[in-house]
């Protein structure tokens, strides 16, 4: 494990990658809940999506998304990804074994089973995610049986479009979760782009089914991660985010107003290239 930053002025370093600009729905919640800390995120918009990728490929992306982050300096990484998370965050535990690494399955995981009354519980997410059954999994150790799982792949899309609220969000939505109101009372939004969608998916499920978004979770666990290894200081000030993209897309602009809402302190064009290498 890393050193602890404990005895330096250096507020904590948190380094965070996704395929893309979605994770940034999750650089949102963590600077909520953990406001000193300087954000340093990848997004690897050169690759995106991961979603549709190989077990193999996706390894080697989230390999080399680490090396970066570390080469960066963070004390921690978070996989805000969850493609990335649910199939190879196991893989990035065992090959990086000096640095604390984070996911999101998990968190999300304990807050459904927080949330749900039944313990029927469903996932949504891309199709890596859910052949991974890495949610399934952690599910069926918890005695928790009765897990519905469905690949919602048009989500990321449309919510890069913008397009949230609407007939053709709706109808997407209808068509992927028609059938999931009778089966479970909480659902998993296990992608970086579906909070974005949570008002137009709340519509079509209704109000009872409980809509987890397993950013929340994440951020308490590595706040408390920090705080338990005194890495905060209370410095009072609001930390930075640095963002490096594997590419700067057209619409950049807009993903950056949809996915964060703010402007980053620094947006750096990197290549990826030589990481490949290591
Ligand atoms: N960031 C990905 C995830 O959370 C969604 C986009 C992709 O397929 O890469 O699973």
């Amino acid at each position: 494990m890393k050193e602890n930053t404990a005895n330096t002025d250096k507020p904590v370093s948190i380094g965070v990658f996704d395929s893309g600009i979605g994770g940034l729905t999750v650089v949102k919640t963590l600077r909520a809940a953990i406001k000193e800390a300087n954000i340093v995120y990848l997004g690897d918009t050169a690759r995106v999506p991961y979603g549709t990728k190989s077990e193999e490929t996706i390894k080697r992306f989230a390999r080399e998304d680490t090396v970066f982050l570390i080469e960066k300096g963070v004390d921690l990484i978070v996989v805000a990804c969850n493609t990335a998370s649910s199939v190879a965050l196991s893989y990035l535990k065992r090959e990086f074994k000096d640095i604390p690494i984070f996911g999101v399955v998990e968190p999300g995981v304990n807050m459904a089973l927080n949330a749900s009354k039944t313990g029927k519980i469903g996932i949504i997410g891309t199709i890596a995610t859910i052949k991974s059954h890495a949610h399934r999994k952690l599910l069926n150790k918890q005695g928790v049986l009765k897990v519905y799982e469905k690949a919602c792949p048009l989500f990321v899309p449309l919510a890069e479009e913008g397009l949230t609220k609407g007939q053709i969000p709706r109808l997407v939505a209808e068509y992927y979760l028609h059938d999931l109101k009778e089966k479970v009372d909480t659902l998993i939004l296990g992608c970086t782009h579906y909070p974005i969608l949570m008002d137009t998916i709340k519509e079509v499920l209704g109000e009872q089914i409980k809509l987890i978004d397993p950013a929340y979770a994440l951020a308490l666990q590595v706040k408390s991660f920090l705080n338990n290894n005194g890495m905060i200081k209370n410095t009072g000030e609001n930390g930075t985010l640095d963002l490096y993209l594997t590419d700067i897309p057209p619409h950049y602009h807009s993903l950056l107003s949809i996915f964060l809402g703010f402007t980053p302190d620094t947006i750096e064009k990197v290549d990826l290239k030589d990481i490949s290498r290591c």
